[in-house]
């Protein structure tokens, strides 16, 4: 099956990314391909792209949509977390660009069948990557109710966290919660009426789902082991570009390029470094750069998009 995704901000990612003739850039979310095709097409002649993806359907899609490049590419089904291993088998120890657009294609949404949305009836799954373990039925039906809270609120905001983990669990000793639409209900029904917005700016159920999501694919704790592993596979001028759709994620991003950006880890009061922190990055963005309007009205998925990007010193 064909993934249908359009790629954010693809002039914005080329640029900060540096795209040249001759140099080795890593995708590692290759998702539908389009910002692989765009880094490719930029990077010819004596190029090459390393693609990587948790998800087999984007490796598979990106095998096809991608067949005519041959030698210039290698796609690894693999979680980006393992970007070095991946490089290693390759022989490759540095990079000029990594990429990262982090988030949930519009295949995984609306094509998937994984219960990613609340706006079709299927399995609560939500794994990315079907090879691992926890589903989001799992998380649902055995999680404590203290924990489920915790999830909705830490990675959903979700306001009324308490009361739909309370209802959760007080569903689940009846029956478990097999599909999206079983949940959607019992989150809907735990929001007072007054609360639920006419017309409704956004589903009931959407922060309960994304909070699910981020939960069951750890996509917090990945991407921080994630940047960790990069700053040293960057040769001098490689640039480190990061699309985020959550401010968690936002954050996340922005203190880690802010610390390795700084070096020195040292109180202010020491008379002189002892930590012997280099720097490691030069930040190319003060402020997230964000999608132009015009891009929004043409795809919404693009509306909360922020990315930062810096520049291996
Ligand atoms: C927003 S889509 C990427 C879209 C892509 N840039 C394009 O042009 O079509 C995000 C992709 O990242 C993948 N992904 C998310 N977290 C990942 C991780 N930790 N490791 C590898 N792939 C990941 C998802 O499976 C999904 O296919």
């Amino acid at each position: 099956m064909a993934i249908h995704h359009i790629p954010v901000m693809v002039n914005e990612v080329i640029q900060h990314l540096n795209v040249r003739p001759g140099k080795i850039y890593v995708d590692c979310t290759l998702g539908g391909a389009g910002h692989s095709r765009a880094i490719i097409d930029r990077m010819k002649p004596g190029g090459f792209l390393v693609g990587i993806d948790q998800d087999k359907d984007a490796v598979n899609n990106a095998k096809k949509v991608l067949s005519a490049y041959g030698s210039e590419i290698t796609l690894f089904h693999d979680n980006f977390v393992n970007i070095k291993s991946v490089l290693t088998q390759l022989n490759i120890h540095k990079v000029d660009g990594i990429l990262a657009d982090l988030g949930i294609s519009l295949h995984q949404l609306a094509q998937s069948g994984r219960g990613f949305t609340f706006q079709k009836d299927e399995p609560l799954d939500m794994r990315m990557d079907s090879n691992s373990v926890l589903t989001a039925g799992d998380i649902v039906n055995t999680a404590d109710e203290k924990e489920l809270a915790g999830i909705f609120f830490r990675y959903g905001e979700e306001r009324w966290s308490r009361r739909i983990a309370s209802n959760i669990v007080k569903a689940r000793k009846v029956k478990a919660i097999k599909s999206s639409f079983e949940l959607v209900r019992i989150v809907s029904d735990s929001i007072p009426k007054k609360f639920i917005s006419k017309p409704q700016r956004i589903h009931p159920a959407t922060r309960v789902f994304m909070a699910l999501r981020i939960a069951v694919n750890h996509e917090l704790e990945r991407l921080e082991s994630f940047l960790d592993a990069t700053a040293d596979i960057l040769n001098p001028g490689g640039r480190l570009c990061i699309l985020s759709f959550h401010s968690l994620e936002d954050r996340i991003v922005k203190h880690w390029i802010k610390a390795l950006a700084r070096g020195c880890t040292c109180p202010p009061i020491f008379p002189q470094c002892i930590c012997r922190s280099e720097k490691k990055l030069r930040f190319l963005t003060k402020k997230p750069v964000r999608p132009t309007e015009q891009e929004v009205e043409l795809n919404p998925m693009a509306r909360s998009t922020r990315l930062r990007a810096a520049e291996r010193i």
